[in-house]
């Protein structure tokens, strides 16, 4: 099941899709950090960090961090888990992971949600954050993080959502389709930045609904499976991997 159809004008198949987002994300990658603070006004860290926590990530737990980019979600879970416990982030844009690199102590691998490098059961908590679209099938990846969760093992996925109502809808078209491709290119000086942006709201327009998110997670083996919704938008879906 894919996250969307084809951009038009971006690529036409899976494969173009594929080569089309690592570039775009390696070649965004030096930029990606200082948009998150300005575009999103500072709240991302504790955005993420609260979602982490209230979604049972706890010390001594060991963590994944799928679509890792640059560390967003990575940081806070070092920061929840306070040392004890383990933390690994995968992406497949080595551009991301080498600005992560820079500045986190966790373990990094390059790799795909649709394909984890890890062996079964080993993992107790899996988060992803905002990259839900970019994979090429939602139900193999959701059945990758089935597989690398220990029974019982906690999944939280970030998301940001269309919004239901007309009223967010012109909102969040006005912020983050007609705004913030250019604020990210004033802040930065950079082309590469502008497009990411700009693919960020495309993905967003033409992403499947929450339902279909939800039941595809359902369907994957999960168990208590819910969606918390902030603002209209930032959604949090959450499950539990099935006990045997
Ligand atoms: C918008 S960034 C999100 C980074 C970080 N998780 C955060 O919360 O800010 C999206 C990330 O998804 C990664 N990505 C793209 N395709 C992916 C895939 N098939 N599997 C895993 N990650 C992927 C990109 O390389 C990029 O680092």
């Amino acid at each position: 099941m894919r996250p969307h159809e084809s951009i038009a004008g971006r690529y036409e198949d899976d494969e173009g899709k594929r080569k089309f987002v690592r570039d775009l994300f390696n070649r965004g990658a030096p930029h990606y950090d200082r948009i998150g603070r300005v575009g999103f006004f500072g709240t991302g860290h504790l955005h993420r960090r609260r979602a982490l926590e209230r979604a049972g990530l706890r010390p001594g737990m060991d963590a994944l961090d799928v679509a890792c980019g640059t560390g967003a979600v990575t940081r806070a879970m070092l920061e929840v888990l306070g040392g004890k416990g383990r933390v690994c982030g995968v992406d497949p844009s080595e551009g991301m992971l080498g600005e992560a690199r820079k500045s986190l102590s966790a373990e990094f691998h390059l790799g795909q949600a649709e394909a984890l490098p890890f062996p079964d059961a080993s993992f107790d908590f899996l988060a992803m954050g905002y990259a839900l679209r970019h994979v090429a099938d939602l139900k193999r990846a959701f059945a990758e993080y089935h597989r690398v969760l220990r029974p019982g093992g906690r999944l939280l996925i970030l998301e940001i959502s269309r919004p239901q109502t007309r009223f967010g809808l012109v909102l969040s078209r006005l912020y983050f389709r007609d705004l913030l491709p250019g604020i990210s290119w004033l802040i930065t000086g950079s082309a590469d930045a502008r497009l990411m942006m700009s693919y960020y709201w495309e993905t967003i327009d033409a992403c499947v609904p929450p339902a279909a998110i939800l039941e595809a997670v359902q369907g994957t083996g999960f168990q208590n499976v819910q969606r918390h919704i902030e603002l209209g938008i930032f959604s949090a879906y959450t499950g539990l991997a099935n006990l045997p």
